[in-house]
């Protein structure tokens, strides 16, 4: 019988932009307030992109750190999968642009997107190119710069949002990793949570398309994305014979406190053992769980051979989970 091959996660790592935005300050703009704010959603503050930060600058940068935590020179990744919802290009994509920078031609290389759920979809991906035997040292991001098609008049979703990315750097390995992902999608509710501005439609040749900008029906998006993550919570630790109290750390998608406490408490799980960080970052969409778990990591809080469960819920919609010995 063969040697089944999992994919490790062998580094992470992650960036921010420089400038950070208090909820004070976004008070000062619209009619809203820090309280309202860290009640609804326990977000504080959040970073924005400025000049020359961009998703490709700011997922390049997470891939470098990942690098060296991994021990892995960029000659060696033979893989990028890059998930964002905000790529600086049409085309080329993201992928390509970073893989350019990082001077590592030669290897595929494309972008994911799955909104929110973008690292989700593409660790999941790159994963089964590495048990295939197709990769061996894959570097996975996700980055956004979401601030940038955020209406900042709206005050229903000008507070959630921030930019970030994460990354890592998946070996293949024979011991152990990546024991399941499970992926899931609907299109019917597109409307409760999109940018309805592309190529093909919405995009009016000849006139000013600054109004490019995220459009939700935030409470609607609430209902969906609780009763999914229960599901896929409960689908994951089947998959496995596992039992919710197996589970060392949960590392949630970054959009709103009370999605992430729903989720712990369907795991049965302590806040201790669940990654908070969307009070410092706001919901930076495909970067939220690859910064979130590169805290973790760099905290001391992760450690090797925990087990450890990624979830994300985004727009299309698009959910997801990865449960993962690290
Ligand atoms: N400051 C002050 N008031 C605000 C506000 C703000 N920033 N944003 C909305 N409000 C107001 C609304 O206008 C509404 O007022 P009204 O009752 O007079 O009409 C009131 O607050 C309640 O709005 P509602 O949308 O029902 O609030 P909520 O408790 O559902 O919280 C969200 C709003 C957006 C924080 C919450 O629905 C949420 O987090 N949803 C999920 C979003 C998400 O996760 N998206 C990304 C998934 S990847």
């Amino acid at each position: 019988m063969s040697e089944r091959i999992y994919s490790r996660i062998a580094g992470t790592g992650s960036a921010l932009p420089a400038r950070v935005v208090s909820n004070d300050e976004l008070a000062q703009r619209v009619e809203t307030s820090d309280e309202w704010i860290a009640t609804r959603t326990g977000i504080r503050q959040r970073h924005v992109a400025g000049e020359g930060e961009t998703t490709v600058s700011l997922g390049r940068d997470a891939a470098l750190r990942a690098m060296e935590a991994a021990g892995v020179e960029p000659g060696e990744i033979d893989l990028i999968v890059f998930g964002t919802t905000t790529p600086n290009l049409i085309f080329p994509s993201s992928a390509c642009l970073m893989q350019a920078e990082l001077g590592i031609a030669g290897c595929p290389a494309f972008d994911v997107n799955a909104a929110c759920c973008g690292f989700v979809y593409a660790i999941s991906v790159a994963d089964k190119f590495i048990r295939s035997g197709d990769a061996k040292t894959a570097l996975v991001v996700g980055s956004e710069t979401l601030t940038r098609m955020v209406d900042w008049s709206d005050r229903s979703t000008c507070v959630l949002f921030g930019d970030g990315a994460g990354a890592v750097v998946l070996k293949a390995d024979s011991a152990t990793g990546i024991l399941s992902t499970h992926l899931h999608a609907d299109g019917a509710k597109k409307e409760l949570l999109w940018n309805p501005v592309g190529v093909s439609e919405g995009f009016k040749p000849g006139e000013d398309n600054a109004g490019v900008r995220v459009l939700m029906t935030g409470n609607e998006v609430f209902k969906h994305a609780v009763r999914a993550l229960d599901s896929l919570v409960d689908e994951t630790l089947e998959a496995n014979g596992l039992d919710r109290h197996d589970i060392d750390w949960l590392i949630p998608h970054q959009a709103n406190l009370r999605i992430i406490e729903a989720t712990a408490k369907r795991l049965d799980m302590p806040m201790e053992r669940v990654i908070v960080t969307v009070d410092k970052h706001g919901n930076t969409s495909s970067g939220s769980v690859p910064l979130a778990l590169d805290e973790a990591v760099r905290s001391g809080k992760v450690q090797r051979g925990q087990l450890v469960l990624l979830e994300a819920f985004g727009g299309g919609f698009t959910w997801g989970s990865v449960l993962l010995r690290y």
